[in-house]
């Protein structure tokens, strides 16, 4: 149906999933979770053919709404639905079939369990002095887990090409109207990297473009990871915490923890790094003049928010790295 465009049959489609208020009611979370997948990738495939999901089945409106109250998420599907809460096998679900989309699904399936990881081992790190050798400890756990990022994009690199992903994938990752507000569609952009950096730099260190698109990618995500962002913006970071802990002390004697702290963030802020140098390569491509077909990318931001956010990474291991450095060396 996308591949011939045909709209009268993906309206048609969507109409007959729609589940009626009982059928709704009935549904546990599980299926909640996967009806909301479900409708989402037909509502998506109208929408890249330039029809509101909403104007073609107005039926889907409660539901939507009811789905995304049922499980606390926004009334659209996400990247969790479109990736790890999608079958691997022959019943996945996709909008084009080809092979290089179930690669990007695959690449950022892969990336969930380390980020449901990193988000406790981020959690030990905000409640953490400098001073506690188990700082250093839950950044080098953190920092295993980041690793998975670049093990992503490495993927992607090596199985997308960036001009399918700009001219035929881009298109579906379109944002559609419910109930009078535009919700993005399930891109890789909102899987929520800024858990990690707000721990780690973000909190304390960031810039006004990186905050504003952390502030649009928040209710996109899980419950839990809201709730890690509500607690936890506008604490000390862990740059910051080892920035001031650092200054009180003689650089060329530092205590032996505080030391070690400063080389494991010094390397989890490189693997942070990595992974955004090597991203932002992909992404230059599918966005280069001649390839592109929207100025912004699926997330709703521009190519700069990438460049900026790769600077503050890079200055904030900067930072890090030289601050531990004697006094005479660093100037
Ligand atoms: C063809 C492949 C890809 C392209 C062209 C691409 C492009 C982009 C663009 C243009 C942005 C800017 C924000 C926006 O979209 O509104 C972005 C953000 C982002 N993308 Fe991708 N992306 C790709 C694959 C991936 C993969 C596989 C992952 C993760 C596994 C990923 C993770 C992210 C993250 C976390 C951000 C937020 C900014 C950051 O943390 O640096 N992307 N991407």
């Amino acid at each position: 149906m996308n591949e011939a465009a045909d709209i009268a049959a993906l309206t048609v489609a969507l109409r007959s999933l729609v589940p009626g208020p009982d059928r709704t009611a009935a549904f546990d979370t599980v299926s909640a979770l996967a009806a909301m997948r479900d409708l989402g990738i037909v509502a998506g495939s109208l929408k890249r053919h330039g029809v509101q999901p909403l104007d073609a089945a107005p039926e889907l409106l409660p539901v939507l709404v009811e789905l995304g109250h049922r499980t606390d998420m926004i009334p659209r599907d996400t990247v969790h639905h479109y990736t790890a809460w999608n079958p691997a096998d022959g019943r996945r679900r996709m909008y084009t079939g080809d092979p290089m989309e179930a690669c990007l699904q695959d690449a950022v399936r892969m990336v969930f369990p380390s980020l449901v990881a990193s988000l406790a081992t981020c959690e030990q790190l905000a409640g953490l002095e400098p001073y506690d050798p188990a700082f250093a400890l839950a950044l080098r756990r953190t920092d295993r887990h980041v690793r998975a990022m670049v093990a992503a994009i490495d993927y992607t690199v090596a199985h997308v090409s960036p001009v399918y992903f700009a001219q035929v994938l881009r298109p579906y990752f379109e944002e559609f109207t419910v109930d009078g507000r535009d919700y993005l569609g399930p891109a890789a952009a909102q899987v929520p990297l800024w858990l990690v950096d707000l721990t780690l730099w973000q909190s304390d260190r960031s810039g006004p473009s990186y905050d504003s698109f952390i502030a649009e990618s928040v209710p996109y995500s899980l419950p839990s990871w809201r709730a890690f962002h509500a607690a936890h913006a506008g604490s000390p970071s862990a740059v910051g915490k080892l920035s001031a802990a650092v200054s009180w002390e003689n650089a060329d004697r530092l205590p032996a923890p505080l030391a070690d702290a400063a080389l494991a963030l010094t390397d989890v802020l490189r693997t942070l790094k990595t992974f955004r140098a090597r991203h932002i390569t992909i992404a230059r491509k599918a966005y280069s003049d001649d390839v592109r077909l929207y100025e912004n990318g699926s997330g709703g931001a521009p190519i700069e928010l990438l460049r900026s956010v790769l600077d503050l990474t890079r200055d904030n291991e900067t930072l890090v790295r030289r601050s531990t450095r004697p006094r005479t060396q660093a100037a």
